[in-house]
């Protein structure tokens, strides 16, 4: 007898189930690393699957996750070029693709990142047909766009990253002028991750007192106290972190572990993400951009119908005809 069968004596053996909370990551770069840590640390899953083509980065990713089993609370992590590895997986989040340059702009990095696509989505769904799916890789809504044409998953399961990490970074950004938390500090920016984002001006408050209502001018470039360069420092944020450290991974890493949560949990919490929006403000197309999105354990369940000034209209309208002038002419979806 074997120390082992010495040491344990077998009570049942039933038979092996499939995991319940399965989270795959998809791309073990910068970000889909930050993405794989913040969800185990917060303990979401009973399972996590990596996948990358880079076959030796992948193996060490995984090793050195599994070396942290002390102290972490999600007992199976495994990986592999091969998508098997993913089956059964209830939320995949997809982060691979060819990174934004220095200085490249998110919507130049289209073409490329939808040759990529055409090989990984098939594969997701071949192994996990009723899963959801977080696209994450940019530029993030036609991406999404790109996913939900591939996988042909309704709608709802087929989320972008979009501007949830746009409204934390804005979040961050006025509460630290404010002098309070984050947490407290209520303002969602929507609409086109990056660039052209919307801040919702008409919306930012503390403790339900309307900013806007002390300062009629906010956000306009009439205010006197130029509110409106913290949105302007939100989207140069982005480019700077790339200057200085040469990708940014942390922050997209931990809003994406706060959207799994929404989902594996079933919280019905509302999270600005990019969603299909065709019909909604008299958007007229089929594209992907962020509103605040109810997200349960279905996915998008629901939209919130934000109380918009025409001005913020406008500009929603203005980046879905942005992205649609791009989607239209995409080969082969
Ligand atoms: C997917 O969901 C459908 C409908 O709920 C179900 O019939 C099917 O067995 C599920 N497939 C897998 C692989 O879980
Ligand atoms: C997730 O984000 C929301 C804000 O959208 C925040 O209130 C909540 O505390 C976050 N959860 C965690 C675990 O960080
Ligand atoms: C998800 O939450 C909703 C309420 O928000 C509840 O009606 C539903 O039963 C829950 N579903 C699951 C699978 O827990
Ligand atoms: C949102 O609600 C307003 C009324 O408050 C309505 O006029 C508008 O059409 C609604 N918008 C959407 C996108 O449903
Ligand atoms: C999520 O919410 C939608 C709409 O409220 C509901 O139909 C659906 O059953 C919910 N999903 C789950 C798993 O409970």
């Amino acid at each position: 007898m074997s120390v082992q069968q010495n040491l344990i004596t077998a009570v049942a053996s039933p038979a092996p189930e499939p995991p319940r909370n399965k989270v795959t990551v998809v791309g073990v770069g910068q970000v889909g690393m930050a993405c794989a840590v913040s969800i185990l640390l917060q303990d979401l899953c009973d399972e996590m699957a990596l996948v990358d083509v880079m076959e030796d980065r992948l193996k060490g990713e995984m090793m050195d996750l599994q070396h942290g089993s002390l102290f972490l609370k999600t007992p199976k992590i495994v990986s592999d070029k091969d998508y098997a590895v993913t089956a059964n997986s209830r939320l995949v989040v997809v982060t691979a693709g060819v990174r934004q340059q220095e200085g490249e702009s998110r919507l130049n990095l289209v073409q490329r990142n939808v040759n990529v696509f055409k090989c990984i989505i098939p594969q997701i769904m071949k192994y996990s047909p009723n899963c959801t799916i977080i696209v994450v890789s940019n530029p993030v809504d036609i991406l999404t766009y790109v996913t939900w044409k591939l996988s042909g998953l309704p709608k709802h399961r087929v989320i972008g990253s979009g501007t949830n990490l746009d409204s934390a970074r804005f979040r961050h950004m006025m509460a630290e002028r404010l002098g309070i938390h984050s947490s407290s500090f209520h303002g969602w920016v929507l609409g086109e991750h990056g660039d052209t984002s919307v801040p919702v001006w008409s919306g930012a408050n503390v403790a339900g007192v309307n900013l806007q209502k002390l300062n009629p001018d906010i956000g306009t470039d009439a205010d006197k106290e130029q509110w409106k360069k913290v949105h302007k420092d939100v989207v140069d944020s982005a480019y700077e972190v790339i200057r200085l450290k040469g990708y940014t991974n942390w922050a997209i890493g931990m809003s994406v572990a706060n959207l799994t949560e929404s989902i594996l949990k079933n919280l019905s919490r509302v999270h600005p993400v990019s969603t299909m929006v065709k019909n909604m403000y008299g958007i007229g197309e089929e594209v992907f951009l962020s509103l605040p999105c109810v997200l349960n354990s279905s996915g998008v369940c629901s939209v919130v119908n934000m109380t918009l000034t025409a001005d913020e209209v406008g500009q929603l309208k203005k980046s879905a005809d942005t992205l649609w002038g791009i989607q239209k002419d995409l080969k082969d979806l």
